[in-house]
């Protein structure tokens, strides 16, 4: 028995120990992720405006605890210690987002703010002066707060014009130094949240429910998903057309993918699964490859989902060079199409009601944010499905992270000692690596996040990063999983 027990022991240890660095291909990236608004700071600073995150934080009762991207991790003035530290953390490459406020304050009839320009400048040369790539999204959630009010930002087919020439001065500006462009992170979670259930900005319902600012159309999220979705491809078209070939870059979107479960094996649960996850990512990727939206999108929205010309579509066909997938959960599909349902987010799920529970088991271990669950099957399940789908297109994993409850009684050693996360990242990764082995062209790795920052609607309440940020002082602190991450990319295994 006791001879069983040290067997099986050695067996778990060996498979722990079997997560190398070296088991993943030459010149894979491996890094961390930051976004903006999240970090920066420098809220009016050197001519940068309003942006859209800006005048929503200011609304009472929007954000958890009541707080901004004001000062964030004022990484604005802090960037080049920021650099510092991935460059002690051994990444190849660095995530992060151009504020579109602080380069274009007033939009595309307005001046180039130069000294947005030369902010993100500096940062990409700092960066590639420590060998670390940049990874380049144009946007991530912010925009200049004139767009939204001059002529409704996402719902307006004017946007396209806007976005197209903001991504032109950036191609201009930086690409002889950018190698990896993302048009937009998240497009699905950013208009379910905005435009569907009404909690980030511009704060517009389509249902009727929630605690919503403006707006009750039912067409709404289709329209300004349809906008976006034109926007990205009027980016690239001008990234090929002017740009690639000389700049060698390559560019793509990135995806929000919770996998889901059928949450029985009833035919229903199966195909709610399946269409919640076509709902949530093929309503952008199928467009942006096939030139059109998804067949199980349009039967069941009919006229409620805009069209494309031909010329459009056209214009969208294969329009991605790689895809980014930003993975965070899994959870079980309870159909809702055609099962007796009552929950009004339905609509948002692609028509199933989402639910970490069955039979009083959770999924997956619950983490600080309501919603999320460990379940590291479900990456490797994400990775496959776009594989599948789209043809083996070449894959980045742009984020992946475990967020850790921040409370005013939080005592700092424990923040640091974060053993969760370092066990998150190792068995994520060994998914990730499964995928891999069945032929999936994943060539990156990044983690969220590189510091503690502002998790949107929580506030400063939840901790997502290798390095501790005390918010009083700025100071970083290298938490366990960020010793653990060094470790792993120096290529000496995850035991010590
Ligand atoms: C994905 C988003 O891109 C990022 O901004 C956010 O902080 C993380 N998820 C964690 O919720």
């Amino acid at each position: 028995m006791e001879k069983l027990a040290l067997l099986l022991i050695g067996f778990f240890f060996s498979l722990a120990a079997a997560l190398e660095r070296s088991q993943f291909p030459p010149g894979f990236l491996f890094g961390t992720s930051t976004s903006s608004y999240q970090i920066e700071g420098g809220y009016l600073e050197d001519n940068k405006s309003l942006s859209n995150w800006d005048a929503f934080t200011r609304m009472p009762g929007k954000i958890n605890d009541g707080t901004n991207g004001n000062i964030a991790d004022d990484h604005y003035h802090l960037y080049k210690d920021d650099v510092e530290l991935m460059h002690s953390l051994g990444v190849n490459s660095y995530r992060f987002s151009i504020s579109w406020p602080r380069v274009l304050p007033r939009g595309r009839h307005g001046d180039i703010n130069w000294n947005g320009i030369s902010f993100y400048n500096d940062l990409i040369d700092t960066l590639l002066l420590k060998g670390i790539q940049p990874f380049v999204t144009l946007n991530h959630y912010d925009i200049p707060q004139e767009l939204e009010d001059r002529f409704g930002s996402w719902l307006n087919p004017q946007i396209q014009e806007e976005y197209g020439y903001f991504a032109d001065v950036c191609f201009k500006a930086f690409g002889e130094k950018v190698k990896y462009w993302i048009t937009f992170n998240e497009p699905n979670l950013m208009i379910k949240w905005a435009y569907m259930i009404g909690i980030y900005p511009p704060g517009r319902c389509s249902q009727p429910f929630g605690d919503c600012t403006f707006g009750n159309s039912t067409a709404e999220p289709y329209i300004a998903a349809h906008n976006l979705i034109l926007a990205h491809a009027t980016a690239v078209d001008i990234y090929r057309k002017k740009y690639q070939a000389k700049q060698r870059g390559s560019i793509g979107i990135v995806m929000a993918i919770e996998w889901k479960e059928p949450f029985s094996n009833n035919e229903m649960d199966r195909l709610g699964a399946a269409r919640s996850v076509a709902f949530a990512v093929a309503w952008f990727l199928d467009p942006l490859i096939f030139g059109d939206y998804p067949s199980e999108m349009r039967e069941i929205l009919g006229p409620r989902l805009p069209t494309f010309s031909s010329d459009e579509k056209k214009k969208l066909q294969n329009n991605l060079d790689f895809i980014g997938i930003n993975h965070y959960t899994t959870r079980y599909a309870k159909d809702c199409l055609f099962s007796p349902c009552d929950s009004l987010t339905a609509e948002s799920e692609g028509f199933v009601i989402g639910t970490a529970e069955k039979d009083g088991c959770l999924i997956g271990a619950p983490t600080a944010v309501p919603g999320l669950f460990v379940v590291p099957s479900g990456l490797e399940k994400a990775i496959l499905y776009v594989m599948q789908r789209y043809n083996n297109i070449s894959m980045f994993i742009t984020e992946n992270g475990f967020a850790q409850d921040s409370r005013s009684d939080s005592k700092m050693e424990e923040l640091l000692n974060d053993r969760e996360r370092v066990e998150f990242h190792r068995s994520y990764l060994s998914s990730l690596l499964n995928a891999m082995r069945k032929g999936a062209d994943v060539r990156g790795y990044f983690i969220w996040s590189l510091i503690d920052n502002f998790e949107w609607l929580f506030g400063y309440t939840k901790r997502f990063g290798l390095y501790h940020v005390n918010y009083d002082t700025q100071e970083r602190t290298p938490k366990l999983s960020a010793k653990w991450y060094k470790k792993f990319l120096q290529g000496s295994g995850i035991q010590s």
